[in-house]
């Protein structure tokens, strides 16, 4: 079929409010979904986004129950579980918003950076964001495009190695780019500054960048005295003050962004809006965030670079962990194979309670179980749930959205092993990558 046959067949199915337009427009090339995107009324364009969104929906739940099919099979625990049809199915999304907007996006590696997935994701996104030396290489030598790095404060002993893997290096302080912003610029890599947008909302202060005394990004006051001596050398500004958030947060931050920095983006090559911002969430106003970054890119003549890392893997992998034992207190405790502090750490410090599939809140179902973990911590409680049936020794339980930020952060406390790495590949075969034992471990103490 040709191209203009094609893209004849989607504006029709778009029309009709087929679902399957979705899945007919992701087939398409670059320059082919272009041709599609300028052929829509702005009616059209809202319809598609719409159609898009749900046929991700339907997929997601077509794969939860797959999870659960896995769960019940001999799959041996515990297991991280990554489904990589659900991580293509964000990519897809994340995308969409690059060929609205002609935006970058770059996978935040702090949330997620089991590699066995990158080949996948290289298709979609422009590379990566990096928060030091480790996180530049891997994504340099696995995610094989773009890097861009952002850390507090770099060392000697690493900067040369952090600027070969990385295309920019944002500065956190005007002392740091004085030490390593020569080095930078002869190597070719460009330079940011982070700054502080003086705007969040987020509530946790553990999670807030613009919380009281943050040491993350320039405040103005002293961004307006020292920007003018370095200007020649900057090439882009970058602020990260979202936590999991929607649109119309970003849309308060860019305000505040732009009363305190407008003077300043003209004559940039990037702005670079950092990570949080939740856009393969089902409420996710993609809408507004395709607005505000075409309006801030005519504004300025920048380019928008985005840096999500939860967005990339949104409730696309779960943990499996097993019943071992039920003890007797005043209530009954579960006790697993997996450990909150040592398995879901953001369990305790976030603190959230994860969800397990088939489960409900404490007293909802007819048999309620406090689910803890196997250390000594005497907190390693994931928290109060109930289910239809007693719990036994032996069952499995399904935690939901832990591709993001617990596979990245757990650790061997106790001498808890840590999980294995399991993928689902196109197709459901499961493909265990990763198996970690005593010798992990032993690794890590000296
Ligand atoms: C500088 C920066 N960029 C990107 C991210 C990714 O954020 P998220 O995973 O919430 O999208 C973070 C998260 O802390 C960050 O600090």
């Amino acid at each position: 079929m040709t191209a203009d046959k094609r893209i004849e067949e989607i504006i029709r199915a778009i029309s009709a409010k087929d679902t399957n337009a979705a899945d007919m427009y992701h087939a398409l090339s670059g320059e082919t979904r272009q041709k599609v995107l300028k052929t829509l009324s702005a009616d059209g364009l809202k319809t598609l986004t719409k159609l898009i969104k749900e046929n991700k929906k339907k997929r997601f739940a077509v794969a939860n129950k797959r999870f659960l099919e896995i769960a019940a099979g001999d799959v041996t625990t515990p297991v991280y579980l990554i489904d990589e049809t659900l991580i293509e199915e964000n990519m897809r999304v994340l995308q969409y918003v690059k060929d609205r907007t002609g935006c970058k996006i770059f996978h935040a590696l702090k949330s997620y950076a089991s590699f066995a997935t990158f080949p996948m994701m290289a298709r979609y996104l422009d590379g990566t964001c990096a928060s030091g030396l480790n996180e530049a290489r891997l994504g340099y030598e696995e995610f094989k495009k773009e890097v861009h790095t952002f850390g507090a404060a770099y060392t000697d002993k690493e900067i040369a190695e952090i600027l070969r893997c990385s295309n920019s290096i944002i500065f956190n302080s005007f002392y740091q780019l004085e030490q390593y912003g020569k080095a930078a610029w002869k190597s070719g890599v460009q330079i940011g500054l982070r700054v502080n947008p003086g705007y969040a909302e987020v509530t946790t202060d553990m999670y807030n960048p613009c919380s009281p005394n943050s040491r993350l990004g320039i405040i103005q006051e002293i961004f307006n005295k020292e920007f003018p001596k370095h200007k020649g050398i900057i090439d882009g500004l970058h602020f990260h003050a979202m936590c999991e958030q929607n649109s119309d947060v970003l849309e308060r931050i860019l305000k505040s962004f732009e009363k305190l920095y407008r003077p300043y983006i003209k004559g940039l090559k990037w702005v670079n809006f950092g990570g949080g911002h939740h856009i393969t969430r089902d409420d996710y106003d993609i809408g507004l965030l395709i607005r505000l970054v075409n309006t801030f890119k005519k504004k300025y003549g920048v380019q928008v670079y985005l840096e999500p890392g939860e967005a990339s893997v949104l409730n696309a992998g779960v943990l499996i962990a097993s019943v071992l034992d039920i003890v007797q207190n005043e209530a009954e405790v579960a006790i697993i194979d997996a450990s909150a502090e040592t398995h879901m750490p953001d369990v305790l410090l976030m603190p959230y309670r994860p969800n397990i599939m088939e489960s409900g809140q404490a007293n909802e179902k007819k048999h309620t179980y406090i689910i803890a973990g196997p250390s000594c911590l005497a907190g390693d409680v994931v928290g109060d749930y109930s289910f239809d049936e007693p719990l036994k020794r032996g069952d499995k339980l399904v935690f939901t959205d832990m591709a993001l930020y617990s596979i990245v952060k757990s650790t061997t406390f106790n001498g808890i092993n840590l999980p294995d790495i399991a993928v689902v590949r196109d197709g459901g075969e499961v493909e265990v990558i990763k198996q970690f034992g005593y010798k992990e471990y032993r690794n890590r103490q000296s």
